[in-house]
Parts: structure tokens; C-alpha cells; sequence
């Protein structure tokens, strides 16, 4: 709802410098609402200076945007952080199955943590709205297909998606102390766009592609991935926060058409109008045989379903890397 309908509402947004962080500021600010950001500038798992580049475009079009530099496991700050806001959406966090085993510490303290520090404090405040950005990965190998948002999802592959899951486990615990809070868990399935994390396969493989480079590709290119565009993922975050019911409930939020990644590598030729060349390797340790969402939960509570084809999706990432590329 644009805010000319309602009151101007202020939010907290949590690793809004990220790549999905960016595109729901920029959707937040441009209905009218107002913005809060807190964010470390995170060196990891891609580089500084790519946040302050998202915050300096988010700045110049809305000088109104507030960033608080600070990390969401500080206690101090946490209350300071959520006075005045109507709610929080809470994306900050280590992102990346791949870099967690090399540091799994690092990503229990900000994933599972962060979140529970963050959600004690809005607890604390009388908040009504804390919406947690939750991811595929929790669903691991041993789910039956397509995932539902009520399986166990108790057997991680990477200490990222254990460190997902256990941020879902302390909210839904913690909830018990404030049963009308809204707590939706929305579990994210590979996010592209423009502004993707630059080691994401989608952007680093059009890269490649766009330049003439090889692309290397895990396995034989039979796992599949249900890839999402930042578009839907951020109407879904938005359509939550909107009509999520009291305590903690997760939702899908996928595609729900999974493609293999030979199939991507062929769509991803067509949209930048190249032949590819694949190198094969084997696949990492902590990447999953496949994901797929069932979204029907998402569709029948929320009233969300994606819009963007893959098609259509690329198209938007290729167009991004050009403008990029022409402007550099
Ligand atoms: N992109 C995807 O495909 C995907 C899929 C599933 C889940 N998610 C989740 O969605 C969220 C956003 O993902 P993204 O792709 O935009 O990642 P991103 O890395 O671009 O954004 C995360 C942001 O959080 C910030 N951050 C990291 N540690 C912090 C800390 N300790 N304190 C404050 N800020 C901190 C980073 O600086 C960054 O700006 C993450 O929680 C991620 O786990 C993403």
C-alpha cells in the first residue's frame, strides 16, 4: 500500500547496503516511507566497497535515507537502532554456503545471533512486526521435493544454512514470549538481479559470457536451482510484512520452476546473445543436488506469487552488466 494511503511508516532495515537490501530501500523509500539502515559495510563474502557504492545511489536519490554503520549482535545498539519504527526486516547476515565452512564461527555469531539479539530488542519495545530473511538452504538434501515449509529441515549442508535454520529455531522459541507478534521467516531461494552478489553464479557466469570467458560450471550440470528475481523476492518481503498472521510462520519464497544449470547456461547465451563456453568441476562441499519451492503457502496467505520469467530475469541482469560495463 503506497503511503499516501496510510500514515508514513519508519523502517528498520538490516543489511539494507546488500544486493536485496538495496532494491527494498529503494522500494520502501519510493512509496513514501521513511528508512533506517543498519549495516557493517561487511567485507565478506564480497567487498566493501560495492555496499558504498549501493548507499551512495540510495542517497542521492533519497537524501532522506539513514544508515546507522554498526553490527546487528551489538546489544547497546540495538534498542537505539528501533526507536520510532513501525517494524523490522531483518536481511543483514553472512551470506554464502561455500565461505561458511571457512569461517563458521563468524557466521553463527551474525546469522544466529545478530537475529536473536535483534528480535530480544524489538520484543523489549513492544514491537508487532519482525520479518526474518531465512533462506532454501535450510531444507538441505534430505527433503522431499518440491521443499514444503513444514518439513523437519533438520539436516544442513553448510554451517550457513545450520546457521539459518538455528536463527528460525530462536525466533520461533523467543516467539512464545510475545504470541501476537508477527514473526514470518521467508526462506529465499537464490536471489538474482542486477546488484547480485558478484561470486553468485548468475552474475559472475554473465560476466563471463559477456566478456568471452569460460564459465565454470559444478557437476555435470544436472543440479538444479529454483532461481527467484530480486523484483518478486522484494514484493514478497513487502507482502509479509503486510499480511503475515501473529507468531513465527515460514514461507517459501521460489520460483517454483526449477531449471538445471545447463539449462541456465542456455538461457543465460540467449539473453546476452553469446555461445558460452563450460568448463566442468566438481561440485563444492555444502552445495545442495537441487532446490525447489513449493510456493502454494506464500500464494494462498500472503497473496504472492513471482512475476518474472528466467527469461525476462536475465534480461535485466544483462542490461545491468551493460550499462555497467559502458559506464566504466
Ligand atoms: N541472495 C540470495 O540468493 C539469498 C538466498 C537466501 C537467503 N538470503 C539471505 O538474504 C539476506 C540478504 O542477502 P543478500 O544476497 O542481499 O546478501 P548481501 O551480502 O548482499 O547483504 C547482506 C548485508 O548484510 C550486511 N551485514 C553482514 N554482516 C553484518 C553484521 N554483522 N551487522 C550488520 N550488517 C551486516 C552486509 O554488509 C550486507 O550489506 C541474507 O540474510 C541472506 O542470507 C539471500
Amino acid at each position: 500500500m503506497p503511503a499516501s494511503e496510510r500514515d508514513a511508516r519508519l523502517w528498520l532495515v538490516t543489511g539494507g547496503l546488500g544486493f536485496i537490501g538495496h532494491h527494498l530501500c529503494r522500494a520502501l523509500l519510493s512509496r513514501g516511507d521513511s528508512v533506517r539502515v543498519v549495516d557493517d559495510y561487511s567485507d565478506a563474502p564480497y567487498p566493501t566497497v560495492l555496499k558504498m557504492r549501493n548507499e551512495e545511489e540510495l542517497r542521492r536519490e533519497f537524501p532522506s535515507f539513514e544508515v546507522v554503520r554498526g553490527c546487528v549482535t551489538d546489544r547497546e545498539l540495538a534498542p537505539r537502532l528501533l526507536e520510532g519504527t513501525y517494524g523490522v526486516l531483518h536481511l543483514a547476515g553472512l551470506a554464502g554456503v561455500r565461505p561458511s565452512f571457512a569461517d563458521p564461527a563468524r557466521y553463527a555469531r551474525v546469522n544466529t545471533e545478530g537475529t536473536a539479539t535483534l528480535l530480544d530488542a524489538a520484543q523489549r519495545q513492544g514491537l508487532e512486526l519482525f520479518v526474518l530473511a531465512s533462506s532454501s538452504s535450510v531444507y538441505g538434501n534430505a527433503t522431499p521435493l518440491p521443499a514444503r515449509e513444514e518439513a523437519p529441515a533438520i539436516v544442513p549442508e553448510s554451517p550457513y544454512a545450520a546457521s539459518k535454520r538455528s536463527a528460525e529455531l530462536v525466533a520461533s522459541a523467543m516467539l512464545r514470549k510475545t504470541p501476537s507478534m508477527r514473526c514470518p521467516s521467508l526462506r529465499f531461494f537464490t536471489v538474482y538481479g542486477p546488484r547480485q552478489r558478484p561470486e553468485m553464479a548468475i552474475t559472475s557466469f554473465l560476466r563471463a559470457i559477456l566478456a568471452g570467458k569460460p564459465i565454470t560450471v559444478f557437476g555435470d550440470g544436472t543440479m538444479r536451482r529454483d532461481f527467484t528475481h530480486v523484483e518478486d523476492i522484494v514484493r514478497g518481503v513487502l507482502a509479509a510484512a503486510e499480511k503475515a498472521p501473529a507468531g513465527f510462520r515460514p514461507y517459501n519464497l521460489g520460483s517454483g520452476a526449477p531449471v538445471t544449470l545447463t539449462e541456465l547456461v542456455e538461457a543465460m547465451g540467449k539473453a546476452a546473445s553469446r555461445t558460452p563456453t563450460v568448463v566442468h568441476a566438481p561440485v563444492p562441499l555444502g552445495d545442495v543436488d537441487a532446490t525447489f519451492a513449493d510456493i502454494s503457502r506464500a500464494r494462498e496467505e500472503l497473496g504472492w506469487s513471482p512475476r518474472l520469467t528466467l527469461t525476462e530475469g536475465l534480461a535485466t541482469v544483462v542490461r545491468w552488466l551493460e550499462s555497467e560495463r559502458t559506464s566504466t
